[in-house]
């Protein structure tokens, strides 16, 4: 089955990026939150992307119109029947997936495609939540969407053949280059990522340096475009705290332990840039 209409779940940082991306490559999107304000936060957010790419000589105005007018924020789950494919980009969370997840099983139809942007979840586990665990593949996508080349696609123990080649289809069509790697936790990207911010959160904890010190070194002597606190301020210290515990319950290894600190900060509500403090204040 050919795709056209692509169902995105989840307006938030990955979400709306995933929209944006996949509009400008001609799909129809269906862009879908439960909270209004999200949705539309997430559709000013495309919109500010797109003039960013016209302004930038990327994109003409004109073709800026035709993408937006490819794109339908709703918050009614029955809106998403008429999509070919479905790519889920809610909270990292295995609950709120599933319930996600469960919530459009029964409006779509059984040949759509399921595919899920966790950054570490099994997806065999989220697969066996739903009637088509054959057509469920995780599609990880990177933080900013529409800047970052990397596509994961990891097939679960379940997934076919043909939905494999279907998520690396779409990835590639929307100007990415699908990598894929087998379900495992973290995959690829966040078994290497995660364990690296947490020790630098470990590294400030202990005073080995200041976070601009630490970032410095990541910087200046790696090459890094960012360092790992000003990257876990981006991606969110929620969203690393959660992957580390996923690292931690599902290797049983003492050395993917959540940095105290980490926790802590979350704790306080300092989650990075999206609420203007984490490791670094962001002024409005
Ligand atoms: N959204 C959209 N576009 C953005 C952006 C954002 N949040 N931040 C930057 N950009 C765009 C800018 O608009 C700019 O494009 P343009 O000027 O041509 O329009 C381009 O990126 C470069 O930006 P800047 O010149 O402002 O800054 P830099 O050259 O420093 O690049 C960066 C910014 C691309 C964010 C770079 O610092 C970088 O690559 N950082 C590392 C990002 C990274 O590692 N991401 C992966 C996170 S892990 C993840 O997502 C997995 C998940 O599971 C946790």
């Amino acid at each position: 089955m050919e795709t056209k209409t692509v169902g995105v779940l989840g307006a938030g940082t990955m979400g709306h990026g995933i929209a944006q991306v996949l509009i400008r490559s001609g799909y129809t999107v269906l862009l879908h939150d439960l909270s209004q304000q999200f949705l539309e936060a997430g559709a000013g957010r495309i919109v500010k992307g797109l003039n960013r790419d016209v302004e930038k000589n990327r994109l003409t105005a004109e073709e800026r119109e035709q993408a937006l007018s490819r794109l339908t924020p709703s918050t009614r789950v029955s809106d998403l029947r008429e999509a070919d494919f479905i790519v889920e980009a809610v909270t990292e969370n295995f609950e709120v997936k599933a319930g996600a997840i469960r919530a459009i099983d029964p409006y779509c139809r059984p040949e759509v495609i399921f595919a899920s942007n966790t950054s570490s979840i099994s997806i065999t586990r989220l697969a066996a939540t739903t009637g088509r665990p054959d057509r469920f593949v995780g599609l990880h996508f990177f933080n900013p969407v529409p800047v970052m080349k990397l596509v994961e696609v990891v097939p679960g123990l379940a997934t076919s053949q043909a939905t494999v080649e279907a998520a690396e289809r779409l990835a590639a069509s929307a100007g990415k280059t699908p990598v894929r790697v087998n379900d495992g936790p973290g995959f690829v990207s966040n078994r290497l990522l995660m364990p690296m911010i947490n020790e630098a959160v470990y590294c400030l904890l202990e005073g080995v340096a200041d976070a601009k010190g630490i970032d410095d070194v990541m910087k200046l002597g790696m090459n890094h475009p960012m360092g790992p606190l000003e990257l876990a301020d981006l991606i969110g210290l929620d969203v690393c705290l959660d992957i580390m515990k996923v690292l931690y319950e599902g290797f049983c290894d003492s050395k993917y332990r959540p940095c105290p600190l980490l926790e802590k900060t979350v704790s306080a509500g300092r989650l990075g840039r999206k609420t203007g403090r984490g490791f670094y204040e962001y002024p409005k």
